[in-house]
């Protein structure tokens, strides 16, 4: 299949990561959308082929400016980044022009500042004065700005968790998700300046109709499988006396199904869709009300 320079205009461009945090997720979250994309490792563009989209691997870096550009229609990007180039259009006065359409249960991180394990650290006051090297200049200024502390940032694109011991920074405002690459570079979290989640985002240009109409099938189907991720389907056995009480402690659930239990007249089973989480918890505290034979299955997909 070859790409073409000008798709039909029904086709929605995505910018997904080539490779890192959102990557595996990004695609699988597709797939859940039952849009398959032909797997070509190194390649920048894949298509599909029984969905109008067409994928751009690229860097996480690039993902905002490609679809505030409207070289990408929509993209899956995480918070951090993105924030921290509208952070940086906004100061060039520029509109960002980006619109966040869906939280993603996924790319989860923090943007924490770090210090040499040596140092004495008590607040953030110590911070005053030092350099910090870092890849978001922008979200670092803002949260000095918030704090009332001056520090000076070291822009630095890569590696920057080793600045310290090269002497160049006094500490470094890094992505953090386990804390092992800090761990091995002898740095110890300190303060937390950004919260980071995967976002699908889409830009404001003027879309044709057509590409309005994939974006509106899509945006259907990924609502299905957010909230089918979240929702379960439980069934279960209660005895009648306490069919009031087991039916309040079902997380999120309107109208569950009673169903008549076959030679036993004193309990029923019910039937109901969970639209909250499940936890163990919950279902000790179903047994506990008298509640038996608990079942929770996921559901794959869900039209309401
Ligand atoms: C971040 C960060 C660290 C690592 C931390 O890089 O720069 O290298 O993740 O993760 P850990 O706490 O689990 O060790 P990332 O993979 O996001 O690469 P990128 O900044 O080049 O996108
Ligand atoms: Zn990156």
């Amino acid at each position: 299949m070859t790409s073409t320079a000008h798709p039909s205009p029904d086709r929605l461009r995505i910018g997904l990561q080539k490779s890192g945090r959102l990557s595996d997720d990004s695609l699988h979250l597709l797939d859940r959308c039952g849009i398959k994309i032909r797997k070509h490792r190194d390649r920048l563009f894949q298509h599909s082929e029984n969905f109008p989209l067409d994928v751009l691997l690229v860097r996480d870096d690039d993902i905002p400016e490609l679809v505030m550009d409207g070289i990408c229609d929509i993209g899956i990007v995480g918070t951090n980044v993105l924030h921290e180039k509208a952070l940086k259009r906004n100061q060039q006065g520029i509109d960002d022009g980006i619109e966040t359409l869906h939280t993603l249960n996924f790319g989860g991180c923090r943007l924490s500042i770090a210090v040499p394990e040596q140092l004495e650290y008590v607040d953030i006051n110590c911070l005053a004065g030092k350099r910090v090297a870092t890849t978001y200049p922008y979200l670092l200024q803002q949260f000095c700005a918030e704090q009332n502390v001056d520090m000076k940032a070291i822009m630095l694109n890569g590696s920057v968790e080793i600045a310290p011991r090269l002497g160049i920074a006094d500490a470094v405002c890094d992505l953090v998700s386990t804390g092992a690459t800090l761990q091995a570079n002898g740095l110890r979290e300190v303060e937390t300046v950004f919260t980071s989640q995967a976002v699908m985002v889409k830009n404001q240009h003027e879309w044709p109709v057509e590409k309005q109409a994939t974006a509106a099938l899509l945006e259907r189907r990924l609502e299905g499988v957010l909230q089918a991720n979240e929702s379960k389907y439980i069934m279960l056995h209660s005895s009648k006396a306490s069919l009031e009480k087991v039916i309040d402690l079902l997380p999120g659930v309107e109208h569950p199904t009673i169903v008549p239990l076959e030679k036993n007249n004193d309990a029923v089973a019910i039937h109901a869709v969970c639209h909250e989480t499940v936890f163990w918890n919950t279902m000790e505290k179903l047994k506990a009300a008298g509640a038996s034979s608990i079942l929770v299955l996921p559901i794959e997909k869900m039209m309401l």
